[in-house]
C-alpha cells in the first residue's frame, strides 16, 4: 500500500464529490462536514461510477445514481437495497496542503 495524492486540499470544498482513477481503480473522494472520506467509486450493485451520485452532508452519505442505494461514507455501508455489500472504505491524509489516500 502506498499513499497517492489525490488534489491540493483546498481544491476540495464541503459538499463536494470527485473520482479519482488509480491503477484501473475508481476511487470516490467526498468531503463532508470538514472531514475528507475515501471509498471504492463503483457502486457494489451493478456498474454505477458514485461520482455521479449525490452527497448527503448533514447524513455524510453517498446516493448511488443508477439505484439510489445510500451508502455511508466512513464505513461503506449500504442503507438500503438493492445494493449489498459495503464499499472498500480507505484511509486519507492532508499533508502539505495535499490530500492522500492510502491505496
Ligand atoms: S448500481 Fe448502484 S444501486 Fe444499483
Amino acid at each position: 500500500m502506498e499513499w497517492i495524492k489525490v488534489c491540493e486540499a483546498d481544491s476540495l470544498g464541503n459538499g463536494d464529490i470527485i473520482g479519482f482513477d488509480y491503477n484501473n481503480k475508481k476511487i470516490l473522494i467526498a468531503k463532508a462536514q470538514d472531514k475528507i472520506y475515501a471509498t471504492d467509486g463503483i457502486c457494489t450493485h451493478e456498474y454505477a461510477d458514485l461520482s455521479n451520485g449525490f452527497l448527503n452532508e448533514e447524513q455524510k452519505t453517498v446516493t448511488c445514481p443508477l439505484h439510489l442505494s445510500v451508502f455511508k461514507l466512513d464505513n461503506g455501508i449500504p442503507e438500503n437495497p438493492p445494493a449489498e455489500i459495503p464499499l472498500k472504505t480507505y484511509t486519507v491524509k492532508i499533508q502539505n496542503k495535499g490530500i492522500y489516500v492510502l491505496i
